[in-house]
């Protein structure tokens, strides 16, 4: 693609006269924004560039694993790797209040990435810039939402704040491209197909996925039916079809019967959405026959589940995320 060819040589052009022989963080979520920008930056700057990468235990399936390996693997880019699993379920502990646990979650990144920049000082002097994988959209949403004169739908967990904070300066060499600009410049950078097409997951991850108090039984049943949706959609060839889907664990019980037993579980909700930004869009029309197929294996397969719900609502008036 000649333009994000062009694109590719022009944004590490401006990264070098930004950042001069200035030292950059970067802190990476796992998603493809992210990644995009720690590369291209590595490709600017080389080894001035450190990644840290915040593992809070609200991912999905096996991902803060395959992060870090493709990080390591692939790339030779500095990457610190922090399990803060248990500080992030201790701080979240019994918290339902939506807002509140996004801004619990939004906080608790903030402090534990500033312990691990200020590990990486030299000479007690700290990197001068914060690098951030921000799209366009995320500067208009942040400007103002869709909702009308300033109200906060959701408050965005992202390092906001942060550079102020630290007195950072921000590298945000995507800020100018849409989510399809930003995977073709990925493909142009050579990151894998599979990564680069995977679905946008929210900063707060699986917490606001899971409506009420979240525990560590909950988040792992969650991972594993949501594991099932999104292998049944891959199998069906829909994932590339689809913005985003994912499971949602609801906090309420139903009755059901398996075998002679009467049973008592949660009920898992299946969400799939299109939308070409994420700041409308339409709920996925399935064919029944793969919903059908996703919950048998689902209330089989997971302990603690026995019911499977599909959100049929578009956006307006539903958000993407159900938190
Ligand atoms: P909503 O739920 O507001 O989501 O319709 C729109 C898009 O944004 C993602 N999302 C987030 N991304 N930090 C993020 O980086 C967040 O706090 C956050 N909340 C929602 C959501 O997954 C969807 O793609």
């Amino acid at each position: 693609d000649w333009t994000m060819a062009a694109y590719r040589e022009q944004a590490i052009a401006a990264i070098r006269s930004q950042v001069g022989d200035g030292r950059v963080i970067c802190a990476l979520s796992g998603g493809v924004d992210s990644s995009v920008a720690a590369v291209l930056i590595h490709e600017a700057i080389g080894e001035r560039l450190t990644c840290i990468f915040v593992d809070h235990g609200l991912m999905r399936k096996d991902e803060g694993e395959q992060v870090v390996s493709m990080y390591r693997e692939h790339y030779n880019i500095p990457l610190v790797h922090v399990q803060a699993q248990d500080r992030f379920l201790a701080a979240l502990d019994g918290e339902a209040d939506p807002e509140k646990k996004r801004k619990t979650i939004g906080r608790l990144f903030i402090e534990v990435f500033e312990e691990e920049a200020k590990k990486l000082e030299r000479d007690g002097k700290q990197a001068e810039f914060l690098a951030q994988g921000t799209l366009y959209p995320d500067v208009i949403e942040s400007v103002s939402f869709t909702g009308g004169p300033s109200v906060t739908i959701k408050s965005h967990h992202n390092v906001g704040g942060l550079p102020e904070r630290m007195n950072m300066k921000l590298v945000e060499p995507l800020r100018e491209l849409f989510k399809d600009e930003v995977r073709a410049l990925g493909r142009e950078l050579g990151l894998p197909d599979h990564f680069i097409e995977r679905h946008p997951f929210p900063g707060p991850g699986l917490a606001i996925r899971c409506p009420g108090a979240v525990t560590r039984e909950k988040l792992d049943i969650l991972r594993e039916a949501d594991a099932i949706y999104l292998d049944e959609i891959r199998k069906a060839g829909l994932y590339n079809a689809i913005w985003q889907a994912f499971a949602v664990l609801l906090p309420v019980q139903t009755v059901g019967v398996m075998g002679d037993g009467r049973t008592y579980e949660y009920v898992c909700a299946l969400r799939a959405v299109t939308s070409v930004d994420g700041m409308t869009a339409d709920f996925y029309h399935y064919d029944m026959d793969l919903l059908g197929r996703a919950a048998t294996r689902i209330i089989n397969e997971v302990r603690g589940i026995n019911r499977v719900v599909y959100d049929v609502t578009s956006k307006p008036p539903g958000t993407i995320e159900w938190e």
